[in-house]
């Protein structure tokens, strides 16, 4: 969507894959706080989104009346619906209250809704209330809105999903929109107009399984990804136990390559010292963030199942980015040829290895191996001599 917003994918942290429904505004302002003391939110995750049960589960007619006498609203409808409110015992301050403490920190607020009756924890949808809920929304200073699928009275996502962009449109606000249809009705195919991202599956958990099985389904949208609408292959699970750090690792590097937004979906008040590492490597996070947006894609497979991979993608400046990604159950070497990824035969590159933190090889020619242990991966920035020399001169 050409709102001016999501030139680049969006980076924060999201509430659902750890607290699931257990969230208050104290998490919510906590996280903020962890955001900005860990450096975070220097590295660039900026957004603090609530996600499902932040809301009470009926509309309050009358804060709906009152807002809407404020705003000369005249159909009765409106006073009838009433408003959204948030669920007095966890968030009892508002959102709004809310927002103005993540945004005094620097921080954006996100928040969620649904395209149905009801969120699939049976709290209002938005259907059928899109201009009064994003006035909503607008009112309190919110900056993103997940839209999810839950309770949509079978009417299909095309439907369903551009009344809210227009009525998010139309408050005057710069709101992110993310869609959220779980892949269903192929939204790659239309979503490009309607929202800033569209997730291409159902959720993730916190299983390499199901982490690789989104990666591959995400795959096959990348020509449909750039600037201002992404594919989402769903938040991240970095940091919450189900996987190994070499799996996290991969699944880190994959999410940033294939140019995921990098919703951060654990405590990050209560990280490990790894987790937070790789959250934090600033070569990684550089690859999702490049100016380009071009997804890469894996390029190759070779052994049992095609598990020794190898994904690459174009980078601006010439370069390329470049994982080697050993799915296999134990070590294997991998070889990244130059016809597969992209280069021309006989270009020279240096490899930089954005793990190591360092060039790996100078001159490297016709191909880059190396030998990984079962479930890890490489990921490096290619970047072709001329390419180097250009920037010299
Ligand atoms: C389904 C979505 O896909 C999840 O990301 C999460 O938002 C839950 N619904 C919340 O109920």
């Amino acid at each position: 969507l050409q709102n001016g917003l999501a030139r680049t994918p969006p980076m924060g942290w999201n509430s659902w894959n750890f607290f699931a429904c257990n969230i208050n505004e104290t998490v919510i302002k906590e996280t903020a706080d962890a955001l900005i003391s860990t450096g975070l939110a220097n590295l660039g995750y900026t957004y603090v989104n609530i996600d499902d049960c932040w809301s009470k589960v009926t509309r309050d007619a009358k804060a709906g009346s009152k807002i809407a006498n404020s705003l000369l609203c005249k159909t009765k409808m409106m006073l009838l619906q009433g408003q959204m409110v948030p669920d007095p015992k966890t968030f009892k301050s508002g959102i709004k209250a809310l927002a103005d403490y993540v945004h005094s920190k620097g921080l954006k607020l996100g928040i969620y809704s649904d395209a149905g009756k009801f969120t699939c924890q049976v709290r209002p949808g938005s259907i059928f209330h899109e201009k009064e809920d994003a006035m909503s929304f607008a009112s309190w200073d919110v900056d993103y809105l997940k839209y999810d699928n839950c309770f949509n009275l079978g009417i299909e996502p095309k439907k369903r999903y551009p009344p809210m962009r227009d009525a998010l449109n139309a408050t005057g606000r710069s709101i992110f929109y993310s869609i959220c249809e779980w892949g269903v009705d192929d939204p790659a195919l239309w979503a490009g107009k309607v929202g800033n991202s569209w997730r291409t599956t159902e959720d993730i958990n916190d299983t390499w399984v199901s982490m690789t099985n989104i990666a591959d389904l995400n795959d096959k949208w990348a020509a449909y990804a750039g600037p201002g609408g992404w594919n989402d292959p769903d938040m991240l699970e970095v940091g919450n136990g189900g996987m190994t750090y070499k799996e996290y690792r991969s699944h880190f590097s994959i999410w940033a390559l294939i140019k995921a937004p990098l919703l951060i979906g654990c405590d990050i008040r209560n990280m490990t010292a790894e987790t937070k590492e790789i959250l934090s490597n600033q070569e990684v996070i550089a690859v999702n963030q490049d100016p380009l947006g071009v997804q890469g894609r894996k390029v190759h497979s070779n052994g049992t199942d095609g598990c020794q991979q190898v994904w690459a993608g174009p980078l601006s400046g010439n370069s390329l980015s470049v994982v080697l990604w050993n799915r296999c159950m134990q070590a294997a070497t991998i070889t990244a040829e130059w016809n597969v990824i992209g280069l021309e035969a006989g270009t020279s590159v240096s490899v930089r290895d954005l793990w190591q933190h360092e060039v790996v090889l100078n001159n490297a020619v016709a191909s880059f191996s190396a030998q990984l242990d079962a479930h890890d991966c490489r990921m490096y920035v290619f970047t072709p001599q001329a390419a180097l020399m250009g920037n010299v001169m």
